[in-house]
């Protein structure tokens, strides 16, 4: 059944994918976004790959009267809420910025719905709530709570109020969706990952070193219990995350209450493995070094995916070459990303 998709955060990196995913699964879509840590180039572009037009609203999350004045315009069946600040350094720094936008504008997002009738919502959530985790694979119903920084803590504090929404409106139909690694490209090379400075993430510093822009990588730490000492996770193909998030709504439909799921592949890389990896898809050198562990990091983390297949018939198709090889041609296609 075609539905009408309220993207937040639908210009951002996992957005846009999304936001192309909907529209070839033939659905309409309405992107919100205040544009704090993305363009609108990514949209421009999302627009040409799809042939498809839609509504932009430039707005912040924290706007009620933006979110009311969306509701009123369009019938929206269900969100999808990407919009929030992601840096976990930076949460660090700047604890109540986070808290206000990512659980305030929550909070202000989940009422302007309530308000308006739409009780269907699919929130990004994260592997971070699950913290250290004593084994892995990881399940769903693994433990969570010892998150390390306000990114983390966030994430879980807006699970828990979508939780006690649920049970005080049991028309609410809630899917939190705990992404492992996000990273890859779109196969056209026209939209990706567009971190602004230097990026904290494995993969976009990856790409940098091999497209000249840096010089090498930092491995954070080589005397971890894992097999090459370097930190083991799980890294998913965006696309084949995007599609996770059309699976959750078509399933959402089915009735209400709150389901998780995890999005991962179930296989666990290290830091080395990922810079040859990059090395052998793009061609280009990857050297790096190793240095201290980075605070908060843990050993190993990997998805147990089973639940989302069994659930959703929804599973991680890209493996790691692909995901190599689409970084490197967006990185290389765009080597300063969305500025042309
Ligand atoms: P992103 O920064 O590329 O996208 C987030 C988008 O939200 C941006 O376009 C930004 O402009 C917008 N935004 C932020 N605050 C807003 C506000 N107050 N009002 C309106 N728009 C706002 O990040 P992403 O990697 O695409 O992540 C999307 C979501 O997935 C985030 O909630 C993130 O926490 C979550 N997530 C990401 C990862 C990852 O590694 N990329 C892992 C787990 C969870
Ligand atoms: N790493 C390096 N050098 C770098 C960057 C990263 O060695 O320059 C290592 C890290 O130490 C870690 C691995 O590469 O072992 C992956 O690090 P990322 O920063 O790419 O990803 P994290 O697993 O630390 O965190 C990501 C997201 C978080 C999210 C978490 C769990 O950034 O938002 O996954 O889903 F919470």
């Amino acid at each position: 059944m075609k539905q009408t998709i309220l993207i937040t955060g639908g210009a951002g990196y996992i957005g846009s994918h999304t936001c192309l995913e909907f529209l070839a699964a033939g659905h309409d879509i309405v992107v919100f976004d205040n544009l704090c840590n993305s363009s609108l180039e990514s949209l421009r572009r999302v627009k040409e790959l799809s042939g498809r037009e839609f509504p932009f609203v430039a707005a912040d999350i924290r706007d009620r009267a933006a979110l009311d004045a969306l509701f009123k315009t369009y019938a929206i069946d269900a969100v999808i809420h990407f919009a929030g600040l992601k840096a976990v350094g930076e949460s660090v720094e700047k604890p109540l910025l986070y808290y206000d936008n990512n659980i305030a504008g929550s909070i202000t997002l989940f009422e302007a719905m309530q308000a308006a009738g739409v009780k269907t919502v699919v929130f990004s959530s994260s592997a971070t709530v699950y913290g250290d985790p004593a084994s892995v694979p990881i399940r769903e119903d693994f433990p969570v709570g010892a998150t390390t920084n306000p990114y983390g803590r966030g994430k879980l504090i807006v699970e828990q109020i979508l939780g006690d929404l649920a049970i005080s409106d049991p028309e609410w139909r809630i899917a939190l969706l705990r992404y492992f690694n996000p990273v890859g490209a779109h196969k056209s090379g026209r939209i990706g990952e567009d971190p602004r400075g230097i990026p904290n993430n494995l993969m976009p510093y990856i790409a940098q070193v091999a497209v000249g822009r840096r010089e090498y990588l930092n491995v954070w730490g080589n005397d971890y219990p894992t097999p090459d000492g370097t930190g083991v996770r799980d890294y998913i193909h965006v696309v084949d995350l995007a599609q996770g998030h059309v699976k959750a709504v078509e399933k959402l439909a089915a009735g209400p209450g709150v389901r998780i799921w995890n999005l991962g592949t179930g296989c666990g890389y290290s830091v080395v493995e990922m810079a040859q990896a990059f090395e052998k898809a793009s061609g280009h050198p990857v050297p790096y070094q190793f240095a201290p562990r980075r605070a908060g990091d843990i050993a190993q983390c990997w998805a147990d995916p089973a639940l989302a297949e069994r659930e959703l018939g929804w599973k991680a198709r890209r493996g790691l070459d692909e995901m190599c090889e689409d970084t490197w041609r967006w990185q290389s296609l765009n080597p300063q990303g969305f500025e042309e």
